[in-house]
């Protein structure tokens, strides 16, 4: 997919999110909402989900996908990395990442993507496994965080 082609796909999708998160100001029904319209629409996303904070554990929310890990070893892999760190992160070859959690052998590349609240605390990531190598860039990273802060955005209903 050509860059423009990419990011024409996103803006459409952000619209489409924007319209329909309205309805609710519930976070799991937002986040439930982007997987399902990210996983359909992005060709290259194999698993698409949340990792939410629970008690200090890094638990599965929201997916579509093949079955995942429903909890991530502390302060292992590219989640909770995110987590730790701050920031989202690419990671070209899931293989050469230090402690990547293997979900799905077929997964090779992922990006994930914090997500903060209201009070700007990280809730969760987003995560997106894709059985391509080296399948995001810059251009998923943009618009993929500011796809997740309209998860606490005050609703409009
Ligand atoms: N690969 C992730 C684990 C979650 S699965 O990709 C769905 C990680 O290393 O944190």
């Amino acid at each position: 997919m050509s860059n423009k082609t990419k990011t024409g796909r996103y803006q459409r999708i952000l619209r489409q999110i924007e319209e329909l998160i309205g309805a609710t100001g519930s976070p799991w029904s937002r986040m439930s909402t982007i997987v399902a319209l990210l996983h359909h629409k992005m060709p290259d996303f194999f698993w698409t989900g949340f990792y939410y904070l629970d008690n200090g554990d890094l638990v599965v929310g929201p997916y579509q996908g093949p079955v995942a890990c429903l909890k991530l070893k502390k302060d292992t892999g590219v989640c909770w990395a995110g987590i730790n760190e701050k920031r989202s992160l690419i990671v070209p070859d899931v293989e050469k990442f230090p402690g990547h959690i293997a979900c799905s052998s077929l997964s090779k590349s992922e990006i994930v993507v914090p997500v903060y609240n209201k009070t700007g605390k990280i809730v969760a990531v987003l995560d997106v496994d894709s059985k391509k190598l080296n399948a995001f860039d810059e251009i998923d990273q943009n618009e993929l965080e500011k796809i997740v802060t309209l998860i606490f955005e005050s609703s409009s209903k």
